[in-house]
């Protein structure tokens, strides 16, 4: 870590810079009134009572206030010269390409809003929707919103087990999903996948099929239908529903330390209001900014930064469906000079990908028409930093290092050029936002000294909050509002050095980041005891260069199970059905026991240490029931295993 900044033309000449301390301070002096303002810059059906009501966990944004996301997002547009805008560029994984205007958008939405009202949807209904990055996707996810039925994606790469799980648990009326998708150019099966989850998904009374491919599928007489056929009855015009600001646009599930992925839930007004400011001042969207998100929309990176926040804006969009890498390394490059992408936001992981694939990929192509580079979703190393800025923004662009979660709604923690420079420091996220009230703490809450490591935590609620976990108040007080009262405690290490930048070191709970993919360690162990082979089973996510972490196993084999290749290919095998390709693990260790504390919790720590070459560490201690003996024997057999 580096606490000097880097010489960079775009430097602001006041440190701290005067207009972001400025307008953060009024933020946090004023802060419904600052609220206020930035709420009044979106059209509202009815204005709010109250700007913020309620106590957090549990606070309340524009209580009072009618708004409908749809309509923010395309008939504002529409309404204005931006009807003939490009709202969207969209680039299929084998080369075809479809441009939407912000009219077409309009058209679009209403007749798929239709789509669904014709099938029984009505406001406060939940849609589950399992598609590929094709345009469809966004448009029916605006099309819930008119309609007030939240939606919930599920990433087109989870199993049939994970798309059943959460299907089953938001009782979606309807699935949307598409005959195939494109993925280097194998076809991938999705409505396989979806007939064989809805053997348990009772809930669903219908499936609208998108043709993507020319996959031939099973339709289910009555239950299944092409999207095609049913906009022949479609309407031109269905009216957006306006909608409480409280009124949940969404639900997304996420992992964390429990086996079961958590229902996170959305407002409609605070998202939109917070989305809407806060992707201003980061990616500094002008009329022509060409904005290109590499995310996939079934994680929240995609909901905010594909779907609400630019188009809220009405921006235009760059969609690419396939792999970054495919059919040639200089995939994205050739993309950004297509289409003269201004603004564009990736991954670490990808960055470093393409840093071993070398120079010569951006070389190829012109990419001066860049202006702003963002990444998100895990630390950035320096090194990688340093790359990008050099090699993609030709020492031209600021990099937005960008802090979030899928919890937050928004970006919370980066620099802001569309507010104000600050000098950057390579794997810093810099400062908080306005509004944000970020802090680093100990264990007692109290801030940490500078260079001290602690707890990233939110000290006030933020318009962007999640509302509750689906269905579980309960945890989501626990969670995320119980270690230190009446803060939000975001489960992330963070330092603040000398100069009050925020560094992100990683999670501080049992969940991974698996190239920016969030993983619960527990729900990778239940998905390998569901294996008939195996006993018992730990989870660690391993350092690794380019992935940041990755997936490592140490797993007991049941009697008449033999520790074996062919063993760790069927295990491998059997994560990748039950949660998807994403959970692939890398490294499986076999053993015969596994380091725990008396009370039968398992020492990840000793595990991580053993599997990076690391020292433990004093065991005496790392937990206070821990039995050291046992642990210590439990390390030198691991030891003992994993060299071999
Ligand atoms: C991590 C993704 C370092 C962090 C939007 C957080 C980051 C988790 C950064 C949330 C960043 C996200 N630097 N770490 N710029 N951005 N993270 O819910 O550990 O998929 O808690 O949301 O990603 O992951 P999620």
């Amino acid at each position: 870590m580096s606490s000097e900044s880097t010489s960079l033309p775009f430097e602001s000449k006041y440190w701290p810079s005067k207009r972001y301390s400025d307008v953060y301070s009024r933020s946090l002096e004023d802060m419904e009134n600052f609220w206020d303002e930035e709420a009044r810059k979106l059209e509202w059906f009815r204005c709010w009572d109250k700007v913020l009501d309620g106590e957090p966990p549990f606070s309340r944004w524009f209580v009072g206030g009618q708004l409908n996301a749809s309509y923010q997002c395309v008939d504002f547009h529409d309404k204005t010269w931006r009807r003939n805008k490009v709202a969207l560029y969209w680039e299929g994984e084998p080369g075809d390409s479809n441009t939407l205007s912000y009219s077409d958008l309009y058209r679009e939405t209403n007749k798929f809003a239709s789509v669904l009202r014709n099938l029984g949807i009505r406001k406060g209904d939940r849609v589950a929707l399992y598609l590929p990055m094709i345009p469809e996707l966004p448009i029916f996810m605006l099309a819930c919103a008119r309609l007030g039925a939240p939606h919930t994606v599920i990433f087109s790469g989870f199993s049939a087990r994970a798309l059943a799980d959460r299907v089953k648990e938001t009782e979606a009326k309807v699935l949307i999903t598409s005959n195939g998708a494109f993925r280097r150019g194998k076809v991938l099966r999705l409505k396989d996948t979806v007939d064989e989850a809805l053997t348990e998904c009772p809930s669903v009374e219908s499936v609208i099929v998108v043709k993507r491919t020319d996959l031939e599928v099973n339709c289910k007489e009555g239950r299944d239908y092409w999207l095609k056929d049913l906009l022949k009855d479609a309407e031109p015009y269905v009216k957006p529903e306006p909608v409480e600001s409280t009124h949940p646009i969404y639900i997304l599930y996420t992992s964390g330390t429990t086996g079961k992925p958590k229902g996170i839930v959305h407002s409609t007004g605070g998202y939109i209001v917070y989305n809407h400011s806060v992707f201003k001042w980061v990616f500094d969207i002008r009329e022509d900014t060409v904005y290109w998100c590499t995310a996939d929309v079934g994680w929240v990176t995609g909901h905010s930064n594909i779907v609400y926040a630019p188009l809220s804006h009405g921006a235009t969009l760059v969609v690419y469906e396939g792999a970054p890498d495919y059919p040639s390394i200089d995939r994205w490059w050739q993309i950004i000079d297509k289409f003269r992408v201004t603004a564009f936001y990736t991954s670490p992981t990808a960055i470093r990908m393409f840093m071993r694939y070398g120079e010569e990929g951006p070389k190829r192509h012109d990419l001066s028409s860049l202006k702003i580079l963002g990444t998100v979703g895990e630390p950035i190393n320096p090194e990688a930093w340093i790359w990008y800025y050099k090699n993609i923004g030709k020492s031209r662009c600021p990099i937005v290092d960008t802090w979030w979660q899928t919890e937050t709604g928004g970006i919370m923690i980066s620099p802001l050029p569309g507010l104000d420079m600050v000098p950057l420091k390579p794997g810093s996220v810099t400062f908080p936002l306005p509004g944000i009230d970020a802090e680093v703490v100990k264990d007692n809450g109290e801030p940490t000294s500078p260079g001290e490591r602690g707890y990233l935590i939110i000290r006030r609620p933020w318009p962007g909050m999640l509302m509750t976990i689906y269905k579980d108040p309960e945890r989501y007080k626990q969670t995320y509002w119980s270690k230190f009262p009446s803060m939000y405690f975001t489960s992330d290490y963070a330092i603040k050095d000398q100069e009050g930048y925020f560094w992100i070191l990683g999670r501080a709970d049992e969940v991974l980041k698996i190239a920016g993919h969030r993983l619960g360690a527990a729900e990778l162990e239940s998905a390998a005891v569901a294996h008939p082979g195996i006993a018992e089973a730990a989870v660690i996510g391993k350092p690794d260069p380019i992935k940041g972490e990755i997936i490592t196993i140490f797993a007991i084999p049941r009697q008449n199970y033999e520790p074996s290749e062919k063993f760790v290919e069927e295990l491998k095998e059997h994560i990748r059905k039950v949660i998807g390709p994403i959970a692939t693990p890398e490294e499986i260790y076999f053993v015969t026991s596994l380091p725990k504390t008396r009370s039968g919790k398992i020492m990840r720590r000793v595990l991580k240490a053993v599997a990076t070459g690391s020292s433990i560490g004093d065991l005496s201690t790392l937990e206070d029931e821990a039995s050291v003996e046992e642990v210590k024997r439990a390390y030198e057999e691991l030891k003992k295993m994993a060299k071999s």
